[in-house]
């Protein structure tokens, strides 16, 4: 089989992390591209080095140069601005925008094929904005948000419970922002809803440390987090590159389901080669419904005004 091939852009914290991950887990021949000059080559010759130590010998190449992309299954992008303590991803939008426009751009001429994964803030927004930007069919460009959001709500249950994450099954919808909408009722610990297992007040704690995930290590270590962020884009690549077809919250193209009306945002999906193979839809009660409506509405905010900056 031909070697499959993963750009990953930017090679900041999060970007070189995704890279490793991808090498580590022998996803293909990975390449980081980076504006800054010496930046993705050197992170990049320091992964190949690791690799006789990790096993993996696919080749890791770090360049400032767009046509070494050339024929990419996937894109993940991870360019643009990170948090600083007392931002909101929202402040990111015009500096983020200008930067996807430039990245898409360059996906579109080499890598006409490929996936697109956005993992750059604020992140629903950025999925937008590289759909219209690419023309893209919109199986093939989503964003990584659910399966971190997930996995932080996941590991708040895990701690709770004592129970490992591995036996906890997440659920969320909506943007990804603080008004995110966690759905306990539909999250099960080892086939178990998790509002048979916690008391309604420790579950509204978990929901709101989980809505608050990404501030609170932003406030701990003064920028943002990248461990679990390139985790989480990695395992969708990991998806679509394996055909798993699993479901996982992520960042979708939604019309008609849960009569979003056109526009990219969190829900769970079917991730597999043809990328969101379809979007999985929940029997909401009415509070879920009003507050994934509230956080949709929140994303289309964001869009129409990224319509006027590209
Ligand atoms: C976070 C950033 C990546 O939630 O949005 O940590």
């Amino acid at each position: 089989m031909k070697q499959r091939k993963i750009t990953v852009a930017g090679a900041g914290n999060v970007g070189a992390t995704a890279a490793f991950i991808a090498a580590q887990h022998r996803l293909g021949d990975i390449v980081l591209i980076d504006i800054i000059k010496g930046l993705a080559e050197g992170k990049a010759l320091d992964m190949s080095q690791a690799g006789p130590v990790e096993g993996y010998d696919c080749k890791v190449t770090g360049t400032t140069d767009w046509s070494l992309t050339k024929d990419s299954d996937i894109v993940i992008v991870t360019s643009g601005m990170p948090r600083k303590p007392g931002m909101s991803r929202d402040d990111l939008l015009a500096k983020n925008t200008e930067i996807i426009k430039a990245v898409t751009e360059q996906i579109v001429k080499y890598s006409p094929s490929s996936f697109i994964i956005v993992v750059c803030n604020p992140l629903d927004a950025m999925v937008n904005a590289a759909a219209m930007i690419s023309g893209f069919d919109k199986n093939r460009v989503m964003g990584m948000a659910g399966a971190l959001d997930s996995a932080r709500f996941a590991h708040f249950i895990s701690e709770k419970l004592s129970v490992p994450a591995s036996s906890i099954d997440c659920l969320l919808l909506g943007g990804h922002g603080d008004d995110m909408v966690p759905l306990p009722r539909f999250t099960k610990v080892s086939g178990k809803p998790l509002t048979e297992l916690l008391d309604e007040e420790i579950i509204e704690g978990i929901v709101k440390r989980t809505r608050m995930g990404g501030i609170e290590v932003v406030n701990l270590m003064g920028t943002s987090a990248y461990y679990a962020p390139a985790a989480g884009a990695v395992k969708m690549a990991e998806a679509i590159l394996s055909d798993s077809r699993i479901v996982m919250p992520c960042c979708a193209y939604c019309d008609k389901e849960y009569d979003v009306g056109g526009c990219f945002v969190g829900v769970p999906v079917v991730l597999g080669a043809k990328g969101v193979e379809k979007v999985v839809e929940l029997e909401l009660n009415e509070q879920e419904k009003k507050a994934f409506a509230a956080s949709a509405g929140h994303v289309k905010d964001l869009v129409e005004k990224i319509r006027k900056m590209i």
